[in-house]
């Protein structure tokens, strides 16, 4: 049985944020909802995300796969993002983080799987989004979209930028160029900034904000001034993880208690 929230925050009254004492009790709470949606709909869409965040998401479904069952043999995962250009080859890339982490432990077969293409062609980089899209929408659009936070207020790669909320909330699947904040936040694993992929290929808010729920993760102190700024402040492109505001009702926030310092209750 997954470990109660410490705090159930109400900023307002359709926003859930959930802190709990451990980013490990946040985890195992955010995975038994994951497992919960695949055992009423074991044909669920999710959106999925790479990064230090949700590693121990998918530990426990791998777990509940080996030791509950759990199935996702009629599950289709579109992950969020890719950097670009890079080979599957690198275990840099989000395709082998998502091999290391959870496609080689469960039953899902690889061709519902799918990660974007970082070696695709610069020329057909805008067309492989856009089939991307497609994809989505033809499976029906995301029954879960699961989303960790830059330190910038990045979900996915949509990084804060200037626009209109309107324009901000419905970015197609695209080629982005990264934050600098970013690319510094990614330096270390790649071993210098110089060696950071400048671009990345990332799902754009149209999706991710049609998704019928939102896990959005948030662990450790330096991602409290991004989660206070999406919460506590305007929902605006600059923090792209506030625009979750507009959709509220369909949004779920797991937090420890670092992420959770900077809200003003
Ligand atoms: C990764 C992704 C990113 C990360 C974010 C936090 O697929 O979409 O938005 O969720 O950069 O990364 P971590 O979890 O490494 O702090």
């Amino acid at each position: 049985m997954s470990a109660q929230p410490c705090r159930f925050i109400a900023l307002n009254s359709a926003l859930e944020v959930l802190v709990y004492q451990t980013s490990k009790d946040a985890s195992a709470s955010a995975a038994a909802r994951i497992a919960s949606l695949i055992r009423s709909k074991p044909s669920a869409t999710l959106g999925l995300a790479t990064g230090s965040t949700p590693i121990a998401v998918y530990q426990e479904l791998v777990r509940m796969h080996r030791l509950e069952g759990l199935s996702f043999s009629n599950i289709t995962s579109y992950n969020l993002d890719e950097y670009y250009p890079i080979s599957p080859l690198n275990d840099q890339s989000y395709r082998w983080f998502m091999h290391q982490n959870l496609f080689q432990h469960i039953d899902i077969p690889a061709n519902q799987a799918h990660v974007l293409d970082g070696t695709v062609p610069a020329h057909a980089a805008s067309e492989h989004a856009d089939q991307f899209d497609r994809w989505i929408e033809q499976a029906g659009g995301l029954d879960l979209q699961l989303l960790g936070i830059g330190r910038n207020g990045h979900v996915g790669f949509n990084e804060p930028f200037e626009a209109s909320l309107i324009d901000a909330c419905d970015l197609p699947t695209r080629l982005i160029e990264l934050h600098p904040v970013t690319i510094a936040d990614a330096a270390p694993a790649f071993h210098g900034s110089q060696n950071v992929p400048t671009h990345a290929l990332t799902v754009g808010t149209r999706q991710i904000l049609k998704a019928r729920q939102i896990l959005i993760l948030a662990f450790g102190k330096n991602k409290a001034d991004a989660v206070a700024a999406s919460l506590q402040g305007l929902a605006e492109s600059e923090v792209p993880a506030s625009l979750l505001q507009t959709v509220a009702d369909r949004v779920v926030w797991f937090l420890d208690e670092d992420s959770a310092a900077g809200l003003k209750v």
